[in-house]
């Protein structure tokens, strides 16, 4: 069964701390803080501030991703906000591999992200160095968009490459997720699911939490 990870960029702002404990005793394992600048995205969403004030309501994993041009200097400040998994894209720096150093120094879970562009091969010389890889099944910037099925090839790729180097990462994936996207994600290897509209688009966002993982049991 896989793990999910509401993401809140698709919550109710006005009434975030109510729509977090819904998803948390409903069953989620993580919350999804996406991170984006106006630069790297052409979208703005929140800072570390607001993952703060996330941290300290929930038992939940903290699981940050930024969507932020050259985020090296925000990696202290998202340890500091009590972050426990930080996502770095890796179209957004020249230094994918010491972006992962700090962010294990700082006492956090490295994780590197893929747009729909980026070959695997781009990511390969850290997959040593991560605790999870993200896949993004969408283009980075909005909630609510449409599901890319040519992405899945790289989760199973990175599923390969996982088995053969006996590496122990979690596979993320991210965009478009809901109970029917998620099962060829998770056939090819995604053991952690992201979903914003599907989960929180819903009357019931506990009944989608529970369908994405009844849906790969
Ligand atoms: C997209 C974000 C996603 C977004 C997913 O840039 O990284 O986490 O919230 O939203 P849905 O699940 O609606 O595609
Ligand atoms: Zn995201």
């Amino acid at each position: 069964m896989i793990k999910v990870a509401p993401s809140i960029l698709s919550a109710d702002y006005m009434n975030l701390q109510r729509d977090i404990e819904k998803v948390e005793k409903g069953g989620a394992e993580y919350v999804h803080v996406d991170v984006m600048d106006g630069t790297f995205v052409p979208n703005i969403s929140y800072g570390p501030g607001f993952a703060k004030a996330v941290n300290a309501i929930t038992n939940m994993t903290v699981d940050v991703h930024l969507m932020v041009q050259n985020p090296e200097h925000l990696i202290p400040m998202f340890a500091d906000a009590g972050s426990d998994i930080l996502g770095v894209q890796v179209e957004a720096t020249k230094h994918i591999h010491r972006a992962m150093q700090l962010i294990k120094n700082h006492g956090m879970k490295p994780e590197v992200v893929l747009n729909p562009g980026t070959p695997v091969c781009m990511v390969e010389p850290v997959l040593h160095m991560v605790g999870q890889v993200l896949v993004m099944t969408v283009n980075p910037g909005f909630g609510g968009q449409k599901f890319l099925p040519e992405t899945v090839d790289k989760i199973a790729q990175l599923n390969e490459i996982k088995k053969e180097k006996g590496y122990d990462y979690d596979i993320e994936v991210d965009g478009g997720i809901n109970d029917k996207t998620v099962v060829d994600c998770y056939k090819a290897g995604a053991t952690v699911a992201v979903a914003g509209s599907y989960v929180f688009g819903s009357d019931d966002p506990v009944a989608r939490v529970n369908a994405i993982k009844n849906a790969t049991k």
